[in-house]
């Protein structure tokens, strides 16, 4: 599929794409090196440098790698094809790279950024894997589950949201005007469990995190307003026609954005008669810093169930312990038994069961737009189309949908989705935090310029756009 415009890219030097390579692309390499740093320093403290020499080893080549990286962006050198490293996508990666070099376009500041962004995980996913002692290190996991420690108030705030709601099971059940409106609760809580992004916030108090988390009325009544484009109504009643369904959450990320997936899940499955299977898809390999893998998402689970996993002041009272204990608990069961399973391949797949093939969960850490999912991964795309509702979270899932292209944003959501519109029943839950934005009314557009020039890129408004599967 050919948009009718170009992608984004950092020749335009007001864009985010420009700020990103410049200024949070070597913030993120840069706190790479320091994990390596720190690891290698760990093995030195604990005495077992010696036993460990050949990591150690490793790991410095690895830095220098990262650095020679961060040097060779900085100075716009020429972006190098991706080393075989027995890794899915080599070529993807690699002929795309050749089709840019026929432009020129091959260099850090004139490449796509949505292509360049995802190469850029993919060629770190490259140093890693071509090692033996780090092969299955995640650069980010300390940091996913250092921000996920500091997010117990929200979740200890929102286990007893859900067993407040248990009591009213039986009203809920029988009144679908309450269920409705808890459906737009729930999506709302999701959404803005977007909001916690690591590669966007670097450095965050557990204040910051808990106002940026926090769920009460209030605060998501004060947030509406930052909704530009809200179809909460068209995604209720497309669901309502729906009986014993299968909802599909293409994941972003890791820690409390998947604890909200997991919460409207659980929503999804016990309080409605509109579904009773949820597939959750992760990426397999680290993306995007903050992104859920599969080890997250196991670890999450395990998290969820364990008294000390969190910090949060003050303390959570023991019936807060108990909410939160059931929750995990009946998500836990889930799992167990398939209700909610990990789109993972077999090898490596966690928590019981599995809905999907290597080709398949690898589709999502390729940089392919979504427009051309069916001829890059059949597979998937057939999968999705047998789903009753397609969930797809957050900002960078956004920007596959729509292509990362420079469309005028009153262009029609399904107009910038290509061939995929009308495929499958589609919910994009997304804070802004890229330039691409389609599907807006004309006055929330003039009204929102007016009031914050930022509004693409800040991450304060977001986006619900819903589109209904085409017969
Ligand atoms: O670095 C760019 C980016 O893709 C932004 O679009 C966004 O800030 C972030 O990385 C990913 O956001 P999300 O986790 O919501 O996909
Ligand atoms: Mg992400």
């Amino acid at each position: 599929f050919r948009p009718p415009f170009p992608p984004f890219d950092p020749t335009d030097t007001s864009g985010f794409s420009y700020e990103t390579v410049v200024k949070r692309w070597p913030v993120i390499l840069a706190s790479i090196v320091d994990q390596l740093h720190r690891e290698n320093h760990e093995l030195h403290i604990q005495g077992q440098a010696s036993l460990h020499e050949d990591r150690i080893t490793e790991g410095k080549a690895i830095i220098e790698k990262v650095s020679k990286l961060k040097y060779d962006m900085a100075r716009d050198h020429v972006m190098e094809p991706i080393p075989s490293d027995g890794e899915l996508h080599t070529d993807c990666y690699n002929t795309e790279l050749q089709e840019l070099a026929k432009s020129s376009t091959n260099y850090w500041f004139k490449a796509p950024w949505l292509y360049a962004e995802c190469y850029l995980y993919r060629l770190l996913r490259s140093y890693f894997a071509q090692s033996i002692h780090w092969r299955n290190f995640d650069p980010f996991h300390a940091q996913k589950l250092d921000v996920f420690k500091k997010s117990g108030t929200s979740i200890y705030g929102i286990a007893t949201i859900m067993h407040e709601l248990e009591s009213e099971k039986s009203t809920l059940t029988s009144d679908p005007a309450k269920l409705k409106v808890f459906f737009q609760e729930m999506i709302q809580m999701c959404l803005w469990g977007n909001a916690t992004d690591l590669s966007l916030l670097t450095h965050m108090s557990l204040v910051d995190i808990e106002k940026l988390q926090s769920v009460g009325k209030d605060m998501q009544a004060a947030r509406k307003e930052f909704i530009m484009r809200d179809d909460k109504e068209e995604a209720w009643n497309h669901l309502i026609t729906v009986t014993d369904g299968r909802v599909d959450f293409v994941l972003d990320n890791a820690g409390f954005e998947l604890f909200t997936d997991l919460v409207f899940a659980d929503f999804l499955v016990t309080y409605t008669p509109y579904v009773s299977k949820v597939v959750f898809h992760p990426k397999l390999i680290p993306w995007f810093v903050s992104d859920v893998t599969p080890p997250d998402f196991d670890e999450t689970i395990r998290s969820l169930l364990d008294f000390s996993s969190f910090s949060s002041a003050p303390p959570p009272s023991a019936e807060q312990h108990q909410h939160l204990q059931k929750l995990a608990e009946r998500m836990k069961q889930y799992l167990s038994e398939g209700t909610f399973s990990l789109s993972v391949p077999k090898e490596t797949a966690l928590s019981g069961g599995s809905g999907g093939s290597q080709s398949m969960a690898g589709f999502w850490t390729t940089p392919v737009p979504y427009w051309d999912m069916e001829p890059h991964d059949p597979k998937l795309y057939e999968f999705l189309k047998s789903s009753d509702l397609v969930i797809f979270k957050g900002d960078l899932n956004y920007r596959k949908l729509t292509g990362d292209i420079r469309w005028p944003a009153l262009t029609p959501f399904d107009e910038a989705l290509g061939p995929l519109a009308g495929s499958f029943p589609l919910l994009s839950l997304r804070t802004n935090k890229a330039d691409v934005a389609v599907g807006l009314d004309s006055e929330v557009l003039a009204r929102t310029e007016a009031k914050d020039p930022k509004w693409r890129v800040n991450g304060k408004f977001a986006l619900i756009s819903f589109l209904e599967k085409r017969h």
